[in-house]
């Protein structure tokens, strides 16, 4: 049965920073199955004991998942000196979780972002062996053509020597220009080189979909909500690779 220190344990769940926790676990504000615990050093079975703050019952939560929709103007990082990232958006008591976006979307990108603390479900989704599909929603300046259909199918040449993989394209509109693609991998500013391969500029760029993931349409941008089990179990499952 996993064991933590109490102190660590009140810090993965996000209660406070850890030098906060032991603050308040020295204060005698912290209880384990009902005794105050007064040593922020003490283990305690993750699934067994009772902790809990201030009389307030504190859960233990390994993984936590989050989608968030992407506004335009912030950078898929977890930290920057100067420019807002995603993890901005996010209050302190699910950035001390350890949270990390999911790959990234450029600074003028919005849409589906997946923020977790699980390395593997991470690594699930970016890994190239697994191909995972996104779906994306461009606004183009120009219509690219029909062949433009056939030419993604075959796989367009993105420059620095490399040709993007099968993408599916489907027009939604033309004017203004609006498309669909469907891509299976990440490769830097993707979508935007393939569409400048076949003479059209991206405007605006939104992902939809991540696997079989949607983006939740009732999140504004700068929203976020938690994964729904059934959301996070269709990663786990291995249902789309
Ligand atoms: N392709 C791009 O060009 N930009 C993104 O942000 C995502 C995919």
């Amino acid at each position: 049965m996993p064991k933590l220190r109490l102190d660590k344990y009140l810090k993965d769940q996000g209660v406070a920073s850890r030098s906060e926790v032991r603050e308040l676990i020295r204060k005698g504000f912290v209880s384990v199955n009902n005794a105050v615990v007064k040593d922020p050093g003490t283990h305690v079975k993750t699934e067994e004991d009772i902790i809990s703050l201030k009389g307030v019952q504190i859960d233990y939560r390994e993984f936590v998942y989050y989608m968030l929709n992407k506004p335009k103007g912030v950078i898929t990082a977890t930290e920057d000196k100067s420019l807002k990232t995603v993890l901005d958006l996010f209050p302190d008591e699910i950035r001390r979780r350890g949270v990390f976006p999911v790959g990234r979307l450029d600074k003028d990108t919005e849409g589906l972002l997946l923020i977790t603390n699980n390395g593997i479900f991470a690594h699930n989704l970016l890994s190239p062996k697994k191909g995972v599909k996104k779906l994306y929603e461009a606004l183009l300046d120009s219509f690219p053509g029909e062949d433009a259909i056939e030419k993604f199918e075959k796989g367009v040449y993105i420059g620095d020597n490399y040709t993007a993989l099968p993408a599916k394209l489907q027009y939604i509109s033309t004017n203004p220009v609006k498309a669909l693609v469907e891509i299976h991998e990440g490769k830097f500013h993707q979508v935007k080189r393939m569409f400048r391969a076949v003479g059209a500029s991206v405007i605006e760029l939104k992902r939809l979909r991540i696997g079989d993931i949607w983006l939740d349409e009732s999140l504004k941008p700068g929203e976020f909500r938690e994964l729904t089990p059934e959301e996070i179990s269709r990663v786990s499952r291995g249902r789309f690779f």
